[in-house]
């Protein structure tokens, strides 16, 4: 399928990218490699995100090349050949024409070739930029190809001296979303929006933590999202205090919550949600309590992200608004500033407030630049997702508290002045969810 971001966008990355490599270079990235998942069953395929980034070529068996200033074109897309026989069990390919006339490649090649046409294409630039250490099976390969140069220095070859990480350069161009990579996340953040309002409204028939899993993908699906981000993590009662919780078979229990922590993938770009209701349709006392703590930490960690502060700025605003909130209902004791200092807060909040988001979930980009907390820019995307854990078996706080788990998760891009919510369709006070939930 055609990717939602303009053709000439792929093609001002590859120039851009190109421009900040060094003089006398050349870059190559591999497409992501087919993975079985039983005998002759493939996963379904997901591209490379770099590849993606660069390309928005969606096949495996491909390798891209930049050679700035190669007077024959100066990005190659080596791929698969066209082929009517194997087309029509597989379906459709590009094709190194179609690389060209479709995707914008200044030159392609079939991928069989590859290792004829690459050494010579190799030869001559100074630094190879290439995902160094990303696949064993792909380090051989460059390996390989750099060795038959080397081969051939009596003849006057000139072999490549650096072999460069290509990420570094890479990565911080991805950190800044250009305004169609923002509205590809802004649907994404809408689906998945849509998805945890169904999950929320059908609840209430009891089940299993699956049964809200099905009405997610259903969404996702429904709306041409194939793919979720990441697997869905739906965690009723106690299962909400397991990070990572993606069993998803306990039944739902009346008088419990449930975390639902899912977002879909659209066009490679991922959104990332995390909403806690109760199965019932009403908080408890306690719940209500807890969540309200949750809820301030997420505003003012909202809050915090505008340009002029940095990255950690909304993870301190919601450490503050969390750690008072323990110590307010009596689960931790003593000043803010001490409980701060001595991490006390840390059985009932142990991750950090977001991670940036884009092509990958977790998505790539620098946190620091040097020993100093970036700084907020626009365009930056990034999740704003404070929690509140109680342990079920954590005997130093009353028994009321236990086994209550709660994330509130959102998406937001930073903006001139401030930050755009990309996830605010789908409720998060008590109020909106329990009306939500009657209705
Ligand atoms: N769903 C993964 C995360 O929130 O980081
Ligand atoms: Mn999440
Ligand atoms: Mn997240």
């Amino acid at each position: 399928m055609a990717s939602m971001i303009p053709m000439k966008e792929f093609a001002d990355r590859r120039r851009k990218l190109m421009d900040r490599m060094a003089p006398d270079s050349i870059a190559i990235l591999p497409a992501a490699p087919e993975r079985v998942r039983n005998r002759d069953v493939l996963h379904p395929f997901r591209q490379d995100s770099d590849f993606q980034y660069l390309t928005g070529f969606g096949e495996p068996e491909a390798v891209l090349v930049l050679i700035p200033g190669r007077e024959h074109g100066e990005t190659v897309l080596f791929c698969k050949e066209r082929n009517p026989e194997k087309e029509l069990w597989d379906g459709f390919l590009v094709g190194p024409e179609g690389a060209i006339e479709r995707y914008g490649l200044d030159d392609a090649f079939p991928i069989g070739d590859i290792d004829d046409i690459l050494p010579g294409m190799i030869e001559g630039r100074s630094r190879v930029y290439y995902p160094l250490g990303k696949d064993p099976v792909f380090d051989n390969r460059v390996m390989d190809w750099v060795k038959v140069i080397r081969s051939k220095v009596r003849a006057g070859a000139h072999p490549p001296g650096e072999l460069v990480a290509l990420e570094h350069l890479l990565h911080d161009m991805r950190l800044y979303k250009s305004a169609a990579e923002v509205k590809v996340m802004a649907r994404a953040g809408k689906i998945s929006a849509e998805a945890h309002c169904r999950a929320m409204k059908r609840a209430r028939k009891g089940g299993y933590e699956y049964s809200l899993e099905a009405e997610l993908v259903h969404t996702f699906m429904e709306h041409g999202a194939r793919s979720t981000a990441y697997p869905s993590i739906v965690g009723g009662g106690a299962n909400g205090c397991i990070l990572h919780y993606i069993e998803n078979s306990a039944p739902l229990k009346e008088g419990d919550l449930v975390l639902i922590d899912a977002g879909c993938e659209l066009d490679c770009y991922a959104s990332d949600i995390t909403r806690t209701f109760p199965v019932s349709g009403k908080f408890s006392p306690e719940q209500t309590a807890l969540y309200n703590v949750v809820l301030d930490a997420q505003y003012a960690a909202i809050d915090a992200v505008r340009p002029g502060n940095h990255w950690n700025h909304p993870h301190e605003a919601a450490l503050k608004v969390l750690t008072q909130g323990l110590i307010d209902l009596g689960l931790l004791s003593g000043s803010l500033d001490d409980a701060i200092a001595s991490e006390a807060y840390k059985p009932f909040f142990m991750h950090r407030t977001g991670h940036w988001l884009g092509l990958d979930v977790h998505d790539v980009g620098d946190y620091k630049v040097g020993d100093a907390w970036r700084q907020l820019e626009p365009g930056m995307a990034l999740t704003v997702e404070p929690g509140l854990y109680i342990a079920p078996d954590n005997e130093n706080v009353e028994e009321k508290w236990r086994g209550i788990g709660i994330r509130i998760e959102d998406d937001v891009v930073v903006t001139k002045d401030g930050c755009r919510v990309l996830t605010d369709a789908v409720p998060k006070t008590v109020a909106d969810i329990e009306a939500l939930m009657a209705d």
